[in-house]
Formats: structure tokens, sequence, C-alpha cells
């Protein structure tokens, strides 16, 4: 494909002193609508070199390029040169791309032998996967699917919290209250009631907290009854995620989880002590981070217990060892900021020059329209839950809208759980956001049943076009794009063509909802486009064109719809 900003670039540099091309890409625009042109130059910062007004300069600029052929006009307008594309050769190059690369229009291969851990999801074993996990989970692996796009060979780790003190508060609950039967019929949320009694009759009763304690240290030291019993909580919890990741589909490439770094901190913990690290506080260890302005950092407790922060600098350093990354990231709430500040310098103070390859991508919280969540309260809402209302209700809507589909159970969860992760991809991962029924799964705004509906209705056309598509996209050197001029057209091929430079920036900001904010521009480009013209018509040429335009949409809405896990069913 041409690349424009490439090709305009070159050309105002040369016809500009003392700009080098790359400079100039660096300042091309893109005008927020059409009719200011495809692109715009600003001339502000030429101005004190040149010593000419900015209008001047633009000026004279537009008139030393106005006669390449890449252009079909080139205005100045104020302080900024506004380029318009010749129509044609934009179109051909668009179309000719996509009929070409299909499913891998947009790949790219910066990550090109570049290792990439994305440690997402992680919850907790004998609690809730609940509905604030969700955001981990999908923003996690949405990311790991942009950079696998890009090239980036990536692994994705769940990091499960298997363990720490609160498994001696479960074993000490099961042990006093538990059942084996009800357990093995629900099991998390039996646990989780074990749990929640043993923290009201804590209040009362300050020894269980002691002998809770004992039950950990026994399980650090791998005492069998401790150990068969975590075991046991530990494969009934994993049994209920794997159930939530298979309606999601999503998989993983290693569980290697909190646990398993049990045998790996007693290296962490002399290594931090060569270098003069830990100060002894009360007993416990710690790393006084004061004079980097945040509170000391607790590494094992007084009776020689270790932390979450000490598996996370074990489970960082066996990362790098095991996979020698390139970028080692983790998607977990911003709840957490401080925690990852702490280790991460840490880390840099252990010496690892990695330590600015570990990268912390926060997100804001969730409510629910009823309110907030929280274990401690037991107002939790179980993920598995919502995911199965979602399929629940958008079964009735297609039922009630008569959706044109040959498997309603199959279309009714590929819609129900697609509107539940574009929901959550849909603004800036750092907004605090609340969960609304009525939000997601609205066929008509800005959501996942409209992007898909969009898609489907897209490939219903093509079906109808029939051997007309496949004979344009097989020749797309032989497509004759005069009948693509209309401005709802080329605002589509606009959108399509920008597609490549938006999943680079997703990856860039680790930002997914770009990219569902990008789908959602080239549903409603299309469905104006469909609206405003006709593209089964009888003329053949512009047909077959139409259709190649039809096709690209298409292509994009689907990719970028994988890209954040969401399937694109082909009817709806
Ligand atoms: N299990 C933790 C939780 O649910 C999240 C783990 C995040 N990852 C990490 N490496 N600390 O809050």
């Amino acid at each position: 494909m041409i690349d424009f900003k490439e090709q305009i670039a070159g050309l105002i540099s040369a016809n500009t002193e003392n700009l080098t091309k790359e400079e100039a890409r660096d300042m091309l625009e893109i005008p927020a609508s059409g009719e200011m042109g495809d692109y715009a130059f600003p001339c502000f910062r030429l101005a004190k070199a040149a010593r000419k007004a900015p209008p001047l300069i633009a000026a004279e600029i537009a008139e030393s390029v106005r006669s390449a052929a890449l252009f079909e006009r080139v205005n100045p307008v104020g302080a900024y040169v506004n380029v318009f594309l010749a129509k044609e050769v934009f179109l051909k190059s668009v179309l000719s791309e996509i009929a070409e690369k299909r499913d891998d229009y947009g790949r790219g291969d910066i990550g090109r032998g570049k290792k990439v851990i994305v440690e997402f999801s992680s919850p907790n074993i004998a609690k809730p996967f609940h509905i604030g996990h969700i955001r981990s989970t999908v923003i996690g692996n949405a990311i790991n699917n942009i950079y696998a796009f890009l090239g980036y060979d990536t692994v994705k780790i769940n990091h499960i919290g298997d363990y720490g003190t609160q498994f001696g508060k479960m074993i000490v609950a099961y042990r006093k209250w538990g059942n084996r039967e009800d357990v093995e019929r629900d099991p998390i949320k039996t646990l989780l009631s074990y749990y929640t009694r043993f923290h009201a009759e804590a209040e009362n009763d300050a020894s269980l907290e002691d002998e809770a304690r004992l039950a950990f240290v026994k399980l650090e030291k791998g005492e069998a009854g401790e150990t068969a019993l975590w075991r046991w909580f530990r494969d009934m919890s994993m049994k209920e995620f794997e159930r939530v990741y298979g309606l999601l589909g999503i998989e993983f490439d290693s569980y290697a989880g909190e646990s398993f770094y049990s045998d790996k901190m007693e290296r962490v913990v002399n290594m931090l002590n060569e270098k003069g690290l830990l100060e002894e506080s009360e007993g416990a260890q710690i790393v006084n981070l004061e004079k980097y302005g945040m509170a000391p950092a607790l590494i094992t407790k007084k009776d020689g217990s270790t932390l979450y922060i000490t598996r996370d600098i074990a489970a960082a350093v066996y990362r790098k060892e095991r996979y020698d990354f390139y970028k080692n990231i983790y998607v977990v709430a911003s709840q957490q900021n401080l925690h990852f500040q702490q280790w991460f310098k840490i880390i840099e103070l252990l010496g690892f020059d990695w330590a600015k390859d570990c990268v912390h991508i926060p997100f804001g919280l969730v409510s629910l329209d009823e309110g907030a969540v929280s274990t401690r309260a037991g107002r939790v809402v179980f993920l598995e839950d919502v995911l199965n209302r979602a399929i629940e209700r958008t079964r009735e809507i297609i039922v009630e809208k008569n959706v044109n589909t040959d498997n309603i159970d199959a279309t009714a969860r590929q819609v129900g759980i697609g509107a539940v992760i574009f929901q959550e991809l849909s603004s800036n991962r750092i907004k605090d956001y609340t969960f609304s029924w009525e939000k997601v799964l609205n066929f008509d705004g800005e959501t996942g049943p409209y992007a898909q509906y969009s898609h489907a209705r897209a490939s219903s056309v093509l079906r109808k076009g029939g051997a007309s598509a496949e004979k344009a996209l097989n020749a797309p050197e032989k497509i004759d794009v005069s009948s693509l001029k209309g401005e709802s057209a080329c605002e589509l091929a606009r959108l399509i063509y920008r597609f490549p430079e938006i999943i680079f920036d997703a990856a860039e900001k680790y930002e997914p909802s770009v990219v569902t904010r990008h789908i959602v521009d080239v549903a409603q480009a299309f469905n104006k486009f469909y609206r405003d013209e006709r593209v089964l018509t009888e003329d053949a040429a512009e047909k077959e064109a139409k259709l190649a335009l039809v096709f690209a949409a298409k292509q994009v809405i689907k990719t970028g719809l994988r890209l954040l896990g969401v399937e694109a069913p082909e009817r709806m």
C-alpha cells in the first residue's frame, strides 16, 4: 500500500528548506473532517527559521507541491496546507492492499524476535471471579492480541492468587465448619462463605487469627495435611475459572501463580540481603523506600512467611531468566499502583537494568448499577453469572427482533459475550465505569452488537454480490474506482486506510479502546455508505468496485473485533 504520509512528507521536505522528511512526517496531521483534506500540514514551526508568516509559508509550499500526481488538490488555508489525495490513486491503493492481505491487513512485524509477557486476569482461588476481574481479563487479552498481531512473540501468563495468609484462614475455617459435599457442589461460593464466617468470628476471637497464621506457615513448609487441603481448594477453583475462560474464548500459556514461586523466594530474600537492602523492623524484614517517597515494602513477616510483593519480585526474576523478555506487562487495577511502583523500584535497586522493561498497565474500577463490587460486603457479582445473563438476554432479543440466524445458541453466545467484552473496551481503560445492561446490549448504540451487526450486514451484501465480489478481489488492479468518489465511500476508505496506524497506536498506548472506537467509526461509515449508495447495481464495474469496498469494511471490522477478543458472526 502506498504510504501516503511518507510520500507527502517527502514532497514537502524536498520543497522546504531545513526540513527533513522525518520532521515533515511528524508534523502532518489528519484533519477532523474530510472537507479539510486527507492531511494537513501546519506551518507555525517553520515561521521562525524562515522569517516569514506561517500563511505565507503555507502558500509557498502549496504552490510547490501542487502538481504532484498524488494530489487532487492542495489548498493553503491560514497556516495550514490542506492536502487532498487523488481519489483514484488512494482508493485503488487501499482496495488492492486489502484484497491481497485479507486477514493479514494491518499485521505488522515490528515485534519480530521480541518476547513480550502479558500477565492478566490473575484471580484469587477460593474467591469469586467477579466483575472486577473481567477488566484485567479482557484488556489483557486484547493487548496480547494486538502485540501478537504486530509480530511480537507474546506469552500470556495468569498469575493466579493461590498463596498467602488467607489460605491459612481458609484451612482453619474449613476444618471448623466445612463440609466436603457442599464445597464440591459449589466450590467458590461455599469456600467464600467459610471465609466470611472466619472474619466475622475472628472479631471476637483473636486466637483464630493465630491459628490461621500457623496453618499458613505449615503450608509454606509443605506439611501434608495443609498442602492437600490447599491443593483441593485450588483444583476446585481452577475448574470454575476455566469455565469462565471457556465462555470468553481465552487461553493462557502459563498458569504459574503465586504458589509457583514458593521455593523461589529464599533466593530473592538472599539477593536483597546481599545488596544490603533489607532492614529489620519489629522482627519483620522490610525494604525502606522513604528516599523514593514510598512506604516501606514488607518482604517477610515476623513468623518468616513471605508476602504478595515478595512473590512478585521472585516472579519477575524468574520470568527474566526463563523468557528473557523485551517487555513484561502487568494488567492490574490501578488500586495496586503503589505495589507496582514499590517492587519495580526494588528490582532496580537490585541492579537489574530490565526494571525499565516492566510495565504496569492500570485500569479503573467497575461498579454496577446496583452498587460497588466488594468481596467483604458480600455484594459480589460473579462474572460467570454476568456472562450467562448476557447470553440469555441476547437470546431474548434475537427472538423478539427476529434476527436472522441459523444457530440461535451460537449467535446468542457470540453476541452476548461480545457485547460484554466490547463495552469493557469502549472507554479509556483508566476511567472508572458503571456496568449497565441497558448500554451493553443496545443494538443501535456504539456497542458490540452494533459492530457485529454491521459486519453481518456487509457479509450478507457480499453473499448477494456473489461472483462479482470474488472477481474484484482476485484482480484488484482492474477495479474501476470511479464510482467510489462520493463522500461516503471516500470517508469509509479513509478510515479503512488508517487501520494499521490505529493498531500501532493502540499498542503504543496499551489502549484497546483505540481499536474499539475505530471499529465503531468504520461500522458507522459503512452503514452511511450503504444508505447513500446502491451497491448491487446493474453496472458490473460499479458493482465490483462497491463490493470491494464492502469487503474492505467487513475485513477491518472483523480483524478489529478479533483483536479485542470478540467474534464476528457471518449472519445475524
Ligand atoms: N490476584 C490479584 C488480585 O486479584 C492480582 C494479581 C496481579 N498480578 C501481580 N503480579 N501482582 O488482586
